[in-house]
């Protein structure tokens, strides 16, 4: 499956079957769901239903789709359960390969593609029954795989349908699959019957995979056809009125009550026609699905599909194979293709939140001390020294930075492009990572914010502030968020905050320069004090939650009317280097009360 962005995207997933569109879609942020919308499109023509149902969500969702999963009617399908037995020359460590090797002579019925390849069991001459032969070594390998397969033409006509409603599928899944892998209690065998439109579709799966499939050509659109040919209307109203009168429970009454107002036939004539046509098809599946049935027990049936919802289907199918049965109505396919697929991202959403959850107890001590109580201000020192001044291969420098109370650690890196100077690197920032578990404030003063932001990011980077005045900021921005970092913004002594609009909502800092970026030791610029003042004064009429910081020049003459202002932290270098007392020069730059 296609490695979704979990911090921040939208997720679409549609079953897409003959005469109607689900859709079901998912907003993501920072690894959770932040908002779902469903949306059903009835219409023949699938083209302009996946259309309206795109349309739908994406206005309901708020944003365009990144990724799309597709279910629904592909046409015929085949099913096969194959062994395939592989005889080693001598003991063997069984690898990946040769399972792609036993794989790859699976045939495939002409016209036919094998969209599921599930292993139900692997067992060689040592070992049996095994989930996985990954590792162990053996002379003989023997693996019984269950292989579903579809008709590339079926799959070309969706891909149509895909095309001209203007959105790209990144992955197509069976509906039964899907289901099983959402509604599949474990140790149980369960069967699920589809009343698709052309096709009735009824498979059984145990834990371990499917061990049976079965398709009758027939569905609905038969039943609808029939209706058509018996009472000479349009297809589109007998579909309607099937929908609407069709029971497995008739009444007498029934003989007597008009189907539809705008025909003379009664509710009993087009049961007359659907009934049967359902007894025909469940009975068939009951009879096939009998040899299976008798060796694998199956605990419970699952119906899905346009029949499923009919008062009595239920009932007869579970009288009909004497098994209990539950209908899971017909948007269950896209609500489970949904489930399914966030389900596949659940390990990488786990590791996003519990580091959003890391970042967010260390950002929320830094806040409370900010804002409430100064007091503790020795615990956490809003004071960041940066490293162009020190010497970062010395380990005296980390233990004088703990000393302090140091635990924020600013990291200039200048590529000589966007200032005349080649200072630290990734390299640098990767050995300072390797020397201390502070958080790192990575100051990028370079050229191609995205790429340097992603290295930064890989080297460990805690925050990452790209320079304005640059192209591709909005995308660097983008990127670290999409890691999952803080992102923020440097803002030169001659750019105006109000070039920040556009992204300000999804900064989580803004650091104000107080010197031309490109050295350290400069005289620090107090017209730039102003521009903090605005920000603040932003900050708090829209309710933003970015920090304010300030880098260049700052010293104890100066650090105060930063605080003032409405700065959250200070970056020095020099002023901090060059002081006698590291812990001393540090406290002196701390806001007084
Ligand atoms: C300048 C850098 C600053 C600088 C700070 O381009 O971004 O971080 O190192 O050093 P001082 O405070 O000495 O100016
Ligand atoms: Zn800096």
């Amino acid at each position: 499956m296609f490695k979704m962005n979990l911090t921040d995207s939208a997720f679409l997933c549609l079953d897409i079957g003959s005469s109607a569109v689900h859709g079901i879609a998912h907003r993501v942020r920072s690894g959770r769901i932040s908002k779902s919308a469903m949306f059903m499109s009835e219409s023949f023509d699938l083209v302009d239903a996946t259309k309206s149902v795109i349309d739908e969500l994406e206005s309901q969702i708020g944003r365009h789709f990144d990724y799309a999963y597709v279910t629904g009617n592909f046409g015929e399908s085949k099913f096969d359960i194959t062994t395939k037995n592989t005889v080693f020359q001598n003991e063997h460590r069984i690898g990946p390969s040769d399972i792609r090797h036993q794989v790859s002579e699976i045939a495939t019925p002409n016209g036919f593609f094998k969209i599921y390849v599930i292993p139900l069991r692997y067992d060689c001459p040592h070992m049996r029954n095994m989930l996985s032969p990954i590792g162990h070594t053996d002379n003989q390998l023997v693996s019984t795989y269950a292989t579903m397969f579809y008709t590339h033409a079926a799959m070309d006509e969706i891909k149509s349908v895909l095309r001209r409603a203007h959105i790209q599928s990144n992955g197509f899944y069976d509906s039964q699959f899907v289901l099983n892998s959402v509604y599949h209690t474990p140790h149980e065998t369960t069967m699920f019957i589809d009343f698709g439109a052309m096709f009735t579709t009824a498979s059984v799966w145990t834990d371990r995979g499917p061990i049976w499939q079965h398709q009758i050509p027939m569905g609905g659109t038969n039943i609808t056809q029939s209706i058509v040919d018996r009472f000479d209307i349009p297809f589109i109203d007998a579909d309607r009125i099937k929908r609407g009168v069709f029971t497995m429970l008739p009444k007498t009454t029934d003989r007597f009550t008009p189907a539809d107002v705008a025909f003379d036939f009664s509710r009993a004539d087009i049961n007359d026609i659907v009934i049967p046509y359902m007894t025909n098809i469940i009975n068939g599946l009951h009879m096939a699905a009998t040899p299976i049935m008798e060796k694998h027990p199956i605990n419970k049936i699952i119906i899905t599909g346009g029949a499923s919802d009919a008062d009595g289907v239920v009932d007869f199918v579970s009288n009909t194979f004497g098994i209990v049965c539950e209908s899971m109505h017909v948007d269950a396919p896209v609500r489970a293709l949904g489930e399914h697929i966030w389900n596949l991202s659940a390990d990488d959403c786990a590791k996003i939140i519990a580091r959003n959850e890391r970042m967010n107890r260390r950002f929320e001590r830094i806040l409370k001390i900010f804002h409430k109580k100064p007091k503790k201000v020795r615990k956490f020192i809003p004071v960041l020294p940066s490293s162009m001044c020190f010497d970062m291969n010395n380990s005296t420098t980390y233990t004088t930075f703990d000393a302090a109370g140091i635990s924020m650690i600013h990291v200039d890196i200048m590529d000589g492009l966007y200032v005349n100077k080649i200072v630290g690197g990734i390299d640098t920032l990767r050995k300072i990572r390797s020397r201390t578990t502070d958080h790192l404030h990575v100051h990028l003063m370079t050229e191609s914010p995205s790429a340097w932001a992603a290295d930064a990011i890989a080297s460990g980077a805690d925050t990452v502030i790209v320079s304005t005045n640059t192209s591709g900021v909005k995308n660097a921005i983008r990127t670290i968020k999409a890691s999952g970092r803080r992102a923020g913004i440097a803002l030169n002594p001659d750019t105006s905050p109000t070039i920040l609009k556009p992204i300000i909502r999804d900064l989580d800092e803004v650091m104000v320069m107080t010197v031309e970026p490109g050295a350290a030791g400069q005289e620090f610029m107090p017209a730039c004090l102003h521009k903090i003042s605005v920000l603040a004064a932003t900050r708090k009429k829209y309710g933003l939650k970015f920090v304010i910081s300030v880098d260049g020049g700052i010293n104890d003459k100066n650090a105060q009317m930063c605080w003032d202002a409405g700065a959250d932290l200070l970056v020095s270098g020099s002023y901090l280097a060059h002081s006698n007392d590291f812990p001393i020069a540090v406290q002196s730059l701390l806001k007084k009360q």
